[in-house]
């Protein structure tokens, strides 16, 4: 067993979290992290209304008695989603963990922290994680270069980034971007986090609510297989690379602007990659952790894995390196 200061605060037996993924962050696979120990998050903007948010949480009790949470994502956007809305929905259902990713969280944090939620913002670099502690929020997740989805603009991996973030952190903090087995979390605790963060591992178990052929297509993939969209509109994305994505890099680094490649990275194109299977229908999210990921498992064996393998390595490996003075 390993116990730290995430496991305390968040209320978990492993220093583990399943972050928000849209369309992948749904109640089969919160439930199944949940049971398994960790920390999952069900992905509050998947749900088309506030309304399906509260079944959604619902059908996730049924499915666990463990605790979990809902992920907010906060996007600028021209016609933005009804925020408060999808904040009343998660307060009103008594959830009472929330990870906060995207914008600035602040305006939310009054509601949750009246209702008694506590509140892990990921963010991608030291100085936003700073402002997040200095708001107030119970936890802080940080993101590396890494990680599929978004990784912010200032490009700096998880190996610089976990230990400058930890400097500067007093509040629980996990590590994200990367990470996928039992190695991955005693680096990143050795770095100073208190626990990692992971997307695409999950993403590639049993109970992950995608196509099969998707999941196999991240087995297939090396840490190479990713590509960076987004990179000239300040707004990047990494992303599985597929002829869309390539094409996507392409158009805008001759010069093209958003509306020439919104055909082409139309979120319901993502979706449908996992609904059909087929990884060349659209843009999807992917790290370059797919290069670790050699199998798909259920969560329940993941999570065991790399709970007692990191153990193994701290008692075994890394003891033995140890000399009496
Ligand atoms: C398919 C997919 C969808 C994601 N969607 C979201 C999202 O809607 N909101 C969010 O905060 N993070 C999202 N993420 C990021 C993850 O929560 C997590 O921060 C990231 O995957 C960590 O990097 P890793 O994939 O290397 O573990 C997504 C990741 C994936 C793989």
């Amino acid at each position: 067993m390993l116990r730290t200061r995430f496991c305390e605060v968040f209320g978990v037996e492993h220093p583990i979290a399943q972050g928000g993924m849209q369309w992948v962050g749904r109640a089969e696979l919160v439930a199944a992290v949940a049971n398994a120990g960790a920390l999952g998050f069900i992905t509050a903007l998947t749900q088309p209304t506030p309304e399906a948010l509260a079944k959604e949480i619902v059908r996730c009790r049924e499915l666990t008695d463990r605790p979990f949470g809902v992920n907010l994502t906060i996007l600028p956007s021209i016609n933005p989603p009804p925020y408060d809305e999808y904040r009343a929905a998660i307060v009103d259902s008594g959830v009472k963990i929330v990870e906060t990713a995207g914008f600035n969280p602040q305006a939310h944090l009054p509601d949750f922290h009246r209702a008694g939620i506590k509140v892990l913002h990921k963010c991608t670099s030291v100085r936003h994680a700073v402002k997040a502690e200095s708001i107030g929020v119970d936890g802080v997740s940080i993101d590396g270069f890494e990680c599929a989805g978004h990784p912010g603009e200032d490009d700096i991996p998880g190996l610089v980034l976990i230990p400058a973030a930890a400097d500067k952190i007093s509040i629980p903090m996990i590590a994200s971007g990367g990470f996928g087995d039992a190695r991955g979390l005693v680096a990143a605790l050795a770095l100073g986090a208190d626990g990692i963060n992971m997307g695409t591992r999950f993403m590639c178990t049993v109970e992950s609510p995608i196509h099969q052929r998707v999941k196999e297509q991240i087995v297939a993939s090396s840490e190479r297989d990713t590509e960076l969209i987004f990179r000239s509109l300040r707004n990047t994305a990494r992303v599985s690379s597929n002829a869309v994505s390539r094409d996507v890099v392409r158009i805008l680094d001759e010069g093209g602007e958003f509306a020439d490649v919104r055909d082409l990275v139309a979120g319901s194109r993502g979706r449908k990659v996992f609904e059909l299977g087929d990884p060349e229908h659209g843009i999807w999210s992917a790290g370059l952790v797919q290069g670790l990921i050699k199998d798909i498992p259920t969560v329940g064996e993941l999570v065991r894995r790399i709970v007692t393998e990191a153990v193994e390595i701290i008692d075994g490996r890394l003891a033995a390196m140890t000399l009496p003075a």
